[in-house]
């Protein structure tokens, strides 16, 4: 799978020192181009970015704007599931059945969508405040 090769690949280049752990994303966007990104950690702990944050500020940055799917692999125990403040940026810009794959470094692949991660979500209907 390309987002899986191209996700492991990114995860080289995460820059973790204090978490030690090293996270890469891939997007596929709607025509079909992938993008990928890393976690940028800072030594101000809350300054740090995530991988899917770098995906999707390079897919903006190429002028797109939908996401198809999205991979995130890390090593762990378990599959790695974006955060909460992942969800909502990936919400951002996919639809509620935009697929999230979720990797181990073995390359096992757990399949959800968007809208089972990010359930009654704060989407643009909240701020229609008339
Ligand atoms: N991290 C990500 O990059 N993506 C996620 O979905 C989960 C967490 C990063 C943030 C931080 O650099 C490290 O993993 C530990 O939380």
């Amino acid at each position: 799978m390309d987002l899986l090769t191209t996700a492991i690949a990114v995860r080289e280049k995460a820059y973790a020192p204090y978490s030690k752990f090293h996270v890469g994303a891939a997007i596929r966007s709607a025509s079909g181009k992938i993008y990928a990104g890393c976690n940028v950690e800072n030594v101000a702990y809350p300054e740090g970015t995530c991988a899917e944050a770098g995906a999707i500020a390079a897919m903006i940055a190429d002028g797109e704007t939908e996401i198809s799917e999205i991979l995130v692999v890390a090593r762990g125990p378990v599959k790695v599931s974006p955060c909460g403040g992942c969800r909502q940026k990936i919400s951002e810009f996919a639809q509620a059945s935009t697929i999230v794959f979720m990797a181990d470094m073995s390359g096992d692949i757990e399949e959800t969508t968007i809208a089972d991660l990010l359930p009654a979500g704060f989407d643009k209907d909240h701020l229609d405040v008339g």
